[in-house]
């Protein structure tokens, strides 16, 4: 009886080629692995100070400040402090940029800038020595 042997041997070599299928499965569960890795831990970096925040803050000096202060901070255009021998710390400059100098002269830039971008400008400044 080789002809029944051959009907109920397709349907189990079909299921047995779904299961192995299944099991397969790798557009599935390649997502799902990747969801279940730990996020590396935020460095610490990604505050004011690090290099891309520096670089940002560059920039932003370089649209915002350089007019007056100069690429270097040297430049004292208008009455415009000479940034490298300043010694206000990042608090003392925070208010100066949000605020403005109480001349008028430096104008106020809260509004412009945003917190991070004003924290960013002023972490820059710092480092102008
Ligand atoms: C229109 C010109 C002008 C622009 C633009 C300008 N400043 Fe000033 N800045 C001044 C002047 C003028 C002073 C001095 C004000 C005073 O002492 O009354 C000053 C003072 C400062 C001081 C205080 C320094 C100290 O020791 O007293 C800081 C810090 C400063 N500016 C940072 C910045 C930053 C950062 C930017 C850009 C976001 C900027 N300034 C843009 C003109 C400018």
């Amino acid at each position: 009886m080789p002809r029944f042997y051959f009907v109920l041997t397709r349907p189990a070599a079909l299921l047995v080629a779904a299961l192995l299928l299944n099991a397969c499965g790798p557009a599935t569960d390649a997502p799902e692995t990747a969801a279940a890795k730990p996020l590396p831990p935020i460095p610490p970096a990604a505050a004011p100070g690090d290099g891309a925040a520096l670089a940002a803050g560059q920039a932003l000096f370089a649209q915002n400040c350089a007019l007056c202060h100069g690429a270097d901070g040297k430049l004292g255009l208008n009455g415009a402090r000479d940034l490298t021998k300043s010694n206000l710390n990042a608090t003392g400059r925070t208010y100066m940029v949000e605020h403005g100098s109480a001349s008028g002269v430096m104008p106020a830039f809260k509004g412009q800038l945003t917190d991070e971008q004003i924290a960013q400008v002023v972490a820059y400044s710092l480092t102008l020595k």
